[in-house]
């Protein structure tokens, strides 16, 4: 996949002689991504203490004061998992607003389900199987779109930026985008040797940081920021962190200007 005998993400010099590993990590990336949170899901409870399932993020709980406070609003949750965002909004949108939750995995799904009508708010949800890259977005159809640490694992970044333009037009004016976007993924493991990250493809936070301003350049952006994002994580018994950089972004679609006229 690279050519050079840098790989120029991360900015990580690796020896051509280390290639083939590179090529490998980033294959089996969608495969680790569905076995740690097949694991993950089956083995905690949404909001249990411990886990980064405890609460929401404020990040993304912060949207609510974005919004128009008594007009129903429409709202997508991509890579929702078991619903710790969408299950915490809906239980503070105003009557008659509508969630849409998609995630790739049949397990986050069912139990977001479960979680729903727990938290009594399964009448405004629906939960979608479905994968990112391809899940159809109505042109115009949303005010609110939402992602926690989910959109980097599409297969590429022309994937991220295409699916990013899908959403922006299927977002009605004055509609916010509140997204946590991991970058520079390590993984170090428990004899402290750090390694890459096992993902679907390298995003580093430059590129991602490119991207949105290029992307987003017409929209307000109201927040724009960076945090260390560190977590444990088990393949069997062998524990390891994992180290990213979140991007975090908040931005609202401004109105076409108009052409004034002399
Ligand atoms: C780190 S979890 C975050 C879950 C949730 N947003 C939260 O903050 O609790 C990432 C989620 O993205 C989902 N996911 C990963 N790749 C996906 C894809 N290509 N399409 C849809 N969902 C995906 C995973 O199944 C997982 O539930």
């Amino acid at each position: 996949m690279c050519d050079g005998a840098v790989i120029p993400h991360y900015g990580i010099n690796l020896p051509r002689s280390q290639h083939s590993e590179w090529d490998r990590i980033m294959n089996t990336g969608r495969e680790e991504t569905l076995r740690y949170h097949q694991s993950f899901y089956a083995a905690h409870l949404l909001y249990e203490p411990g886990t980064w399932l405890h609460t929401p993020a404020p990040y993304i709980m912060q949207v609510v004061d974005h919004l128009p406070r008594n007009q129903a609003c429409k709202v997508l949750d991509i890579g929702s998992g078991v619903g710790r965002h969408c299950i915490a909004l809906a239980q503070q949108l105003p009557p008659n607003s509508s969630i849409v939750a998609v995630d790739i995995l049949p397990l986050a799904i069912e139990k977001l389900m479960k979680n729903a009508r727990k938290y009594g708010v399964a009448k405004s949800l629906t939960a979608v199987v479905a994968d990112i890259e391809d899940f159809p977005i109505a042109s115009n159809s949303i005010d609110l779109v939402i992602s926690c640490s989910a959109l980097e694992h599409v297969s590429s970044k022309d994937v991220l930026r295409s699916r990013l333009a899908d959403l922006q037009s299927g977002t009605r004016d004055h509609g916010i985008h509140c997204f946590m976007i991991n970058t520079d993924f390590r993984e170090i493991s428990a004899a402290g040797e750090e390694l890459f990250g096992t993902i679907e493809f390298a995003l580093s936070l430059g590129e991602a940081s490119s991207l949105i301003e290029e992307l987003y350049s017409s929209w307000d952006i109201l927040d724009q920021s960076t945090k260390r994002w560190e977590v444990s994580e088990y393949r069997g018994d062998d524990r390891y962190n994992v180290v990213s950089t979140c991007l975090q972004i908040l931005a609202r679609k401004s109105e076409p200007r108009s052409h004034l006229s002399m």
